[in-house]
């Protein structure tokens, strides 16, 4: 394999013909999730939300898979093939549900929970993972939980308002863990309630890790990928987004006449709405990355095998 390791094209130009000889070289797959920088999904082989993407890294051929996204996304590609290499742009990219549910933590609500099934948002550390039943993402979730006999306990981590979603979807209650986006939370009732009077004709799609409060004024609920099904379907002219601002690169070229309107943050003063993390990888530190071959994606081989379980119990239940 002959990779190019020469110094670093300062051009966007050269930079995206360096990545492109580069995954050529490294026999490489390039998957961004929706809320990478446009220029990041426009290089990508694949872009799609969390569950497209897990089944997109669990069926690549390519020796070398390079997740644009966050820490917990590479995570999941590397447990699904300890054989290749998974490199991430930025490994400080991290996310603050997971972060927010340490595996000590978790360890202890799981034991206090006794003949709970544990079902865990993907967006969460191997360690939470290896507890875990089944692992779900924003869009299989409601049909995850529903998968267990109405009569089973189940104890939900670590997304709060995702947990509260389903229990009011299925009309079924749930032990949840505290956690939340700090993205989303950032999203508050009053702001939505001002964008839908000064624009009564729109429709509002919605990720579930935004607050309660906030759900109930949206004519959709869902995953990335399902508010970018909705804005396609969708008659009206006008959709208001509830959820981090990178999918409007997406959104408007599969819609190029309809106005798109995100909601900001609760205060405006800062882009509280758009995800720290997502945000670290750029295009530089993309070409970096493959050139180097690094940073890498490694999980202890007994982690995985406990936290591959789970994960693969969610991908036949979403087949
Ligand atoms: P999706 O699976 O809907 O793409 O969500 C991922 C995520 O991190 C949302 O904040
Ligand atoms: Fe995590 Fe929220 Fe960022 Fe998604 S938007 S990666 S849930 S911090």
């Amino acid at each position: 394999m002959n990779v190019n390791q020469g110094p670093i094209p300062g051009q966007t130009s050269d930079l995206i013909a360096g990545i492109n000889s580069l995954r050529k070289d490294l026999n490489a797959i390039i998957l961004a999730h929706f809320y990478q920088v446009p220029e990041i999904q426009d290089i990508a082989d694949f872009v799609g939300d969390s569950l497209a993407l897990s089944q997109k890294a669990a069926e690549t051929d390519a020796e070398v898979i390079v997740f644009a996204g966050v820490h917990f996304m590479a995570e999941t590609a590397k447990i699904l093939n300890p054989h290749k290499q998974v490199l991430l742009p930025d490994l400080e990219a991290g996310c603050s549900l997971a972060d927010g549910c340490p595996p000590a933590e978790f360890r202890e609500f799981v034991s206090q929970h006794p003949g709970h099934k544990v079902v865990s948002y993907i967006n969460c550390s191997a360690e939470t993972k290896a507890m875990s039943d089944v692992i779900c993402t924003s869009s299989n979730a409601v049909k995850i939980v529903d998968s267990f006999p109405v009569d089973q306990p189940i104890l939900f981590a670590p997304d709060r308002y995702l947990g509260q979603w389903v229990k009011k979807s299925l009309n079924r209650d749930m032990v949840l863990w505290p956690g939340s986006c700090e993205v989303h939370e950032t999203f508050n009732e009053k702001k939505l309630v001002e964008l839908k009077v000064n624009h009564p004709d729109a429709m509002v799609a919605a990720h579930p890790e935004c607050p309660e409060a906030v759900l109930q004024h949206a004519d959709h609920v869902g995953s990335t990928s399902s508010i970018l099904s909705f804005a396609r379907e969708s008659d009206s002219r006008q959709i208001i987004v509830v959820t981090e601002p990178g999918i409007l690169h997406q959104m408007q070229k599969e819609n190029p006449n309809k106005e798109l309107i995100p909601v900001p943050g609760a205060d405006e003063t800062c882009n509280c709405n758009e995800c720290p993390y997502m945000r670290l990888n750029t295009l530089e530190k993309l070409y970096q990355c493959m050139a180097q071959r690094t940073p890498e994606i490694l999980v202890d081989s007994d982690l995985a095998a406990k936290a591959l379980t789970p994960i693969n119990r969610m991908l036949e239940l979403s087949r």
